[in-house]
C-alpha cells in the first residue's frame, strides 16, 4: 500500500547530496531506477531530476521492517529514504557526480508502487518514438529529456530577466483572435455565443503588439504560444513558442543591436558559448547568390558560382535552354569527391528532383585530370575546361551543376550543398555561427495563387531607398526585414514596420487587398493607427527552435514537453478527437465528413 508524506521532508534532490555530507543524515526522495538484492544486501539506484544516488539496504543497519519493504522494489516505485551518507565501500563510479558517495538507508517508505514499465528508463532510448510518446510521462523521465526540458527554463528565465534590463514590459496578448496575417493556415474556434462565428488561434501576436506601441507600452516582449495549421517537420510544430518583442521609435540596428546582446548573453549563460558581436550581416541577395539560401549554413564553404556566361553558346540544350527561359548555370565544387560511385551519383540526382530540379549535370575530375561527366558529349574541350575552371575544379572533385528558373537553381543546389556537407560530415554540432539574413524582398512571387504576396507579413516597411520601386518594379523591391540564422536555421526574423497609412494602404493594393478587405482583416489596427503611432520595429525568435539547436537534440519533439506528431495529433491524449453531440449543437455545428 502506498505510504503518505506524513512527518517526511525531503532534505537533498539525489545530486545535491556529496562527500561533504558524509556522517550526516540525509532525506532523499525519487523513483527506483534499478535494485539488486546480493543477499543480505540490497543496491538501490535512486533517480530524481537532478540524477542518481546509490543507497545500501543492511537489514542490520536499517531493521527487519525496511529490509523487507527495501526487498519488494521494482523498476519506477517512488520511495522516501532516510539513512546516513557514507563514502562508497565498494568502487567508486567516476560516472556520476554522486559516485563516489552511498547512503545507508535507515528508513524506507513507498510512497507509490509501479507496474512494470514499457520501456526501460535511460538515456539515449532504443524504443521507438511512437511508444515513447504514448508513454511520454516516462519518457520524460528520462535524463535526456530532461536535460532538454531544463535547460529551456534555464534559457526563458536568462531572456526574461535580460529584456527586463533592458526596459521590456512582459504583456500577453489573447489567444482567442481575429484571424493573424502570418500567412499559414488558422486553427478556429468556433464561438457559442456568436453562432457561425469563429477565433482564430494567434499564428504570432503580430498585430497585438502593434498596437501596445501605438498604446505607449515602448518595449514590449512576451513567451508566446503560436499555432499555425501547417505541413509538419522536424522543426516544425501546430503549437509552438515565439519569444516575441516589439520596440518603438527604432530603426534596424537598434532591433539587431538588443538581440545579439540577448543571443549572446544566452548562449553563455545557458550553454557556456561565446557568440562573438556583432554577430555577421548578408543581405538575401548575397546570401542566395553564394548560398542558395535565405538561411544559408556558413559553418562550411562550397558556395554557389554563376556560370550562365560561361556556357552561354555551349552545345548542351539543356543549360542554353535554361538559359533561353530566363534562368540560370549554377554550379558547386563537392572537394574531393571525384570518385564518387555513378550509384551515389545517381542518388544525388534523385535529391535534386526532389528540389524541382529536371535533372543534375556532373563532372567527375579523376585523379588524372580525367572527366567523367554526363553531358561532355555535348560540348567541347575548350568549354568543359572554361566550366571547370570556372568552379576551381582540381583533380578529384566532383562539380554538380543546375540550370533552371533562378528560383529552382538556388532551391536544389542550396539544399545539395547541405547535404553533402552532411554526408560529408563537414559540419560540427558544438559550432554556431550566427548570421543576420538583411533586405529581404517585400513580394514574393507565388506560383499557385499567381500573384506577388508579402514575403514577411503585409506591414512590413519597404527600405527608403525602394519606395518609388512599388510603382516600377514591386518584385525588385526590398524590405527592413531581417531574419537570424542559425547554422542553417532560421532561428528568428523581423522588421520595421510601417506607421504611415499611406504607405500601408499602398502596400493592400499591391498585395490585392481591397479597402473593403483591409477594414474587415485589420480594420482595428487602422482604426487604432489613426490616432498616433509611433515607427517601431520587432521581432520573434522561435524558442522551441533555439533550444534545439542548443541541446544538438534531433527533433523539434525532444524539447518540448508534450509534442504532436506529423499528422499534427498528441499520441499520449489522443486529441484531436470526436466530441458530443450536445456540444456540436450548442455551437450549432454539422459535422459533414467527405466522401471517401
Ligand atoms: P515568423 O513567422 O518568421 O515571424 O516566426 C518567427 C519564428 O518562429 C519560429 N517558427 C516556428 N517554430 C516551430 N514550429 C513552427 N511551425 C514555426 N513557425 C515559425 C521560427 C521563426 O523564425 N510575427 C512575426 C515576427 C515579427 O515580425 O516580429 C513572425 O511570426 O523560428
Ligand atoms: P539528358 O540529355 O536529359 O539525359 O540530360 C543529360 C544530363 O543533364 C543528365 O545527367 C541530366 O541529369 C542532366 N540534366 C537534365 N536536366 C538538367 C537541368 N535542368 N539542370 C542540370 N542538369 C540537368
Amino acid at each position: 500500500m502506498a505510504e503518505s508524506m506524513k512527518g517526511l521532508k525531503r532534505t537533498h534532490r539525489c545530486t545535491e547530496v556529496s562527500n561533504k555530507n558524509v556522517g550526516e543524515n540525509v532525506t532523499v526522495m525519487g523513483w527506483v531506477q534499478k535494485s539488486r538484492n546480493k543477499g543480505g544486501i540490497i543496491f538501490v539506484d535512486l533517480r530524481d531530476r537532478s540524477g542518481l544516488l546509490q543507497v545500501i539496504f543492511e537489514e542490520d543497519k536499517c531493521g527487519a521492517e525496511s529490509f523487507a519493504k527495501a526487498e519488494k522494489l521494482r523498476s519506477e516505485f517512488v520511495v522516501a529514504i532516510t539513512g546516513e551518507v557514507a563514502l562508497r565501500a565498494g568502487g567508486i563510479n567516476k560516472n556520476l557526480a554522486t559516485g563516489d558517495i552511498e547512503i545507508i538507508a535507515k528508513d524506507i517508505r513507498i510512497l507509490s508502487e509501479s507496474e512494470t514499465p514499457p520501456f526501460p528508463i535511460e538515456e539515449n532510448s532504443k524504443t521507438k518514438e511512437e511508444i515513447r510518446l504514448k508513454y511520454r510521462t516516462l519518457d520524460l523521465r528520462r535524463p535526456d529529456l530532461q536535460r532538454n526540458l531544463i535547460l529551456r527554463s534555464k534559457v526563458v528565465s536568462i531572456i526574461r530577466n535580460f529584456l527586463a534590463e533592458e526596459g521590456f514590459l512582459e504583456i500577453e496578448t489573447p489567444i482567442l483572435n481575429k484571424s493573424t496575417p502570418e500567412g499559414a493556415r488558422d486553427y478556429l474556434v468556433p464561438s457559442r455565443v456568436h453562432p457561425g462565428s469563429f477565433y482564430a488561434l494567434p499564428q504570432s501576436p503580430q498585430i497585438f503588439k502593434q498596437l501596445l506601441m501605438a498604446s505607449g507600452y515602448d518595449r514590449y516582449y512576451q513567451v508566446a504560444k503560436c499555432f499555425r495549421d501547417e505541413d509538419l517537420r522536424a522543426d516544425r510544430q501546430p503549437e509552438f513558442t515565439q519569444i516575441d518583442m516589439e520596440l518603438s521609435f527604432v530603426d534596424i540596428d537598434d532591433v539587431l543591436d538588443v538581440n545579439e546582446r540577448l543571443l549572446a548573453r544566452v548562449f553563455k549563460e545557458a550553454i557556456g558559448v561565446d557568440v562573438p558581436l556583432p554577430i555577421q550581416r548578408m543581405t538575401w541577395a548575397e546570401a542566395m547568390e553564394r548560398f542558395g539560401s535565405d538561411k544559408p549554413d556558413i559553418r562550411f564553404g562550397m558556395e554557389l558560382k554563376n556560370v550562365t556566361d560561361v556556357v552561354k553558346g555551349c552545345g548542351f540544350g539543356v543549360f542554353t535552354g535554361a538559359i533561353e527561359n530566363g534562368g540560370s548555370v549554377r554550379g558547386i565544387n563537392v572537394k574531393g569527391q571525384g570518385a564518387m560511385p555513378r550509384k551515389k551519383i545517381d542518388a544525388l540526382v534523385d535529391f535534386a528532383k526532389g528540389y524541382g530540379a529536371k535533372g543534375l549535370a556532373y563532372i567527375a575530375i579523376g585523379e588524372d585530370g580525367s572527366f567523367k561527366s554526363s553531358f561532355a558529349k555535348f560540348m567541347t574541350d575548350e568549354e568543359m575546361n572554361n566550366l571547370v575552371k570556372a568552379l576551381d575544379g582540381e583533380n578529384g572533385d566532383l562539380l554538380l551543376f543546375a540550370a533552371d528558373r533562378d528560383k529552382i537553381v538556388f532551391s536544389v543546389l542550396g539544399a545539395l550543398r547541405c547535404e553533402m556537407a552532411s554526408q560529408l560530415e563537414l559540419v560540427s554540432k558544438d559550432d554556431y555561427r550566427f548570421l543576420w539574413v538583411t533586405e529581404f524582398p517585400v513580394f514574393e512571387w507565388s506560383d499557385e495563387e499567381e500573384r506577388y504576396q508579402a514575403m514577411h507579413h503585409p506591414f512590413t516597411m519597404p527600405m527608403e531607398e525602394d519606395i518609388d520601386l512599388l510603382d516600377t518594379d514591386m518584385g525588385k523591391a526590398r524590405a527592413k526585414a531581417y531574419d537570424i540564422v542559425l547554422n542553417g536555421v532560421e532561428l528568428g526574423g523581423g522588421s520595421v514596420r510601417i506607421h504611415q497609412d499611406d504607405i500601408q494602404e499602398k502596400m493592400f493594393k499591391l498585395l490585392g487587398i481591397s479597402e473593403e478587405d483591409a477594414n474587415d482583416r485589420f480594420g482595428f489596427m487602422l482604426t487604432a493607427f489613426k490616432y498616433g503611432v509611433p515607427p517601431h520595429a520587432g521581432l520573434a525568435f522561435g524558442l522551441d527552435r533555439m533550444i534545439m539547436l542548443m541541446t544538438g537534440a534531433e527533433s523539434i519533439r525532444d524539447v518540448i514537453a508534450f509534442p504532436k506528431i506529423k499528422d499534427a495529433s498528441c499520441l499520449l491524449s489522443d486529441a484531436p478527437s470526436g466530441v458530443d453531440k450536445k456540444q456540436l449543437e450548442e455551437l450549432c455545428i454539422e459535422v459533414k465528413l467527405p466522401q471517401e
